[in-house]
Parts: structure tokens; C-alpha cells; sequence
């Protein structure tokens, strides 16, 4: 795995300087700028062949519509992670993490399978002024650590995820932890486990798969 992968993206970057990604605002969350996919297959042809294997589809470089609603209710609400001990897990490219370390948080941990989305926030951490922990690999036997807030985008999208993600979910809740989810109304949310913080209005949705989606939820377990 590169250390570096827009670096070596770069490397293969053609004529113009063009490597695959271009860092934008993100829809719904201005104030943060992310390095973002225009076309996903391309980009992951491309990281591949740098790889000279297969790689997982990257889902780092879109800013999923679950994350970018968590992203703007913790910006609206800073007092829900301000002062506070925040993990972002599965956090793609680092977005929900980078909003709350902008919202005041304590310490911002994030947590991806994917080492590519890890080498993602850590960039996109750098280029919105942030300090970012980054923790690999698969914490979802756990409990969360000591994070006082665990903030969970676009999680729900995969049956094996999502019941695995609920337990780790409510093992948190356990011990007295926050937990804030951000999902635009997937097939495998929880619905009757969470109830509705907000919702947003979305005119961008982000990922081709999204065309159709209008609305986005900020959720929290009942209490
Ligand atoms: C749809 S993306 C959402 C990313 C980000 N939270 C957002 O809202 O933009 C799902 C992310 O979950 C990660 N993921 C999948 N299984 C995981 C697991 N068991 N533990 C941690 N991350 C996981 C994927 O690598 C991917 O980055």
C-alpha cells in the first residue's frame, strides 16, 4: 500500500497535472474541502495499476450523504463534541472526523478498514487545518475505546456491516457514550433502534448511486 497515495496518484498525474481527484467544497458542508473523486472507476483503475492488484472500491473519495449530514450538525452544534473525546468510524475520507476537530473536539480518532481511506483523512485532514488520529483495521468487536462520541456516516449500506455495526453501536451506548448516525434512509438502518435528531434538504447528492435521494437523517439511538 503506498504511504502516500494522491502522491503517487500524482506521479501518474497526465499533461495537465490531473491525477484523478480534485479537492472541492463539500455539498451541504462548505467549510470543509475534500479530495474527491469525478469519476470512481476511473480512479480506482488507476490506483490499481499503481497497486498491481485489486483494490476495494474507494469509497474514500466521495463525501457519503450520511457523513456530510453528521458533518454539518456537529458544525451547527459544536457543544455535542466541543471539549470532547470523538471517534469517526468507517470515516471514509476523514470528512465527519474533520468537522468535529473544527467544531472544538478534544481528540478526533478515525477508524477505516481501508488503509487508502486512512492515507485520505490524513491529506484531507492536512488541508483543512486539522489534527487527525488514524486508527486501521476492524474495531467493531470493540466498544469504542474511551471516545466520549462516536459518530457513524453512511454505515448502514451492507447487510454483514450494518448488524455488525449496530452491536458495536449499542455496546457504546452501554458504557455512557454519544452516538451520533448520519444515513439518507438505507436499506439496513436500524429504524426502530434510532430516533431522528434532523434532517437536510440535499440538492447535491454526491455518489451516482445517490441520484434520487432528497433527504438526509442526523439519527441517535432512543433513549
Ligand atoms: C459509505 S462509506 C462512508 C464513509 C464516511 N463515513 C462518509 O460518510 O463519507 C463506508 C466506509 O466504511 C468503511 N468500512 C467498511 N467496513 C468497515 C469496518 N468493518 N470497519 C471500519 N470501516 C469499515 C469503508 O471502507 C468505507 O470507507
Amino acid at each position: 500500500m503506498p504511504t502516500c497515495v494522491m502522491c503517487d496518484l500524482v506521479t501518474t498525474a497526465d499533461t495537465d497535472g490531473y491525477d484523478g481527484l480534485r479537492l472541492a467544497p463539500v455539498p451541504l458542508v462548505p467549510e470543509v474541502r475534500l479530495h474527491l473523486a469525478d469519476d470512481a472507476v476511473v480512479l480506482r483503475a488507476r490506483l490499481e495499476a499503481l497497486a498491481g492488484r485489486d483494490l476495494p472500491e474507494p469509497l474514500w473519495a466521495d463525501a457519503w450523504i450520511g457523513g456530510r449530514a453528521i458533518a454539518r450538525y456537529v458544525l451547527d452544534h459544536p457543544e455535542v463534541v466541543a471539549g470532547r473525546t470523538v471517534l469517526d468510524v468507517a470515516s471514509g475520507s476523514g470528512l465527519v472526523a474533520i468537522a468535529a476537530a473544527i467544531a472544538g473536539a478534544r481528540s478526533v480518532t478515525a477508524n477505516d478498514i481501508d488503509p487508502y481511506a486512512l492515507a485520505a483523512t490524513g491529506l484531507n485532514a492536512q488541508v483543512n487545518g486539522v489534527h487527525i488520529e488514524t486508527v486501521p483495521g476492524d474495531v467493531l468487536a470493540g466498544d469504542g475505546g474511551g471516545a466520549e462520541v462516536v459518530l457513524a456516516g453512511d454505515v448502514f449500506y451492507r447487510p454483514d456491516l450494518a448488524a455488525r455495526m449496530r452491536q458495536f453501536l449499542q455496546r457504546v451506548v452501554a458504557r455512557g457514550a454519544d452516538v451520533l448516525v448520519g444515513d439518507p434512509g438505507r436499506d439496513y438502518l436500524p429504524r426502530h433502534w434510532l430516533e431522528v435528531v434532523t434532517a437536510y434538504q440535499v440538492s447535491t447528492p454526491g455518489a451516482p448511486q445517490d441520484a434520487q435521494l432528497t433527504e438526509v437523517r442526523v439519527l441517535r439511538p432512543v433513549r
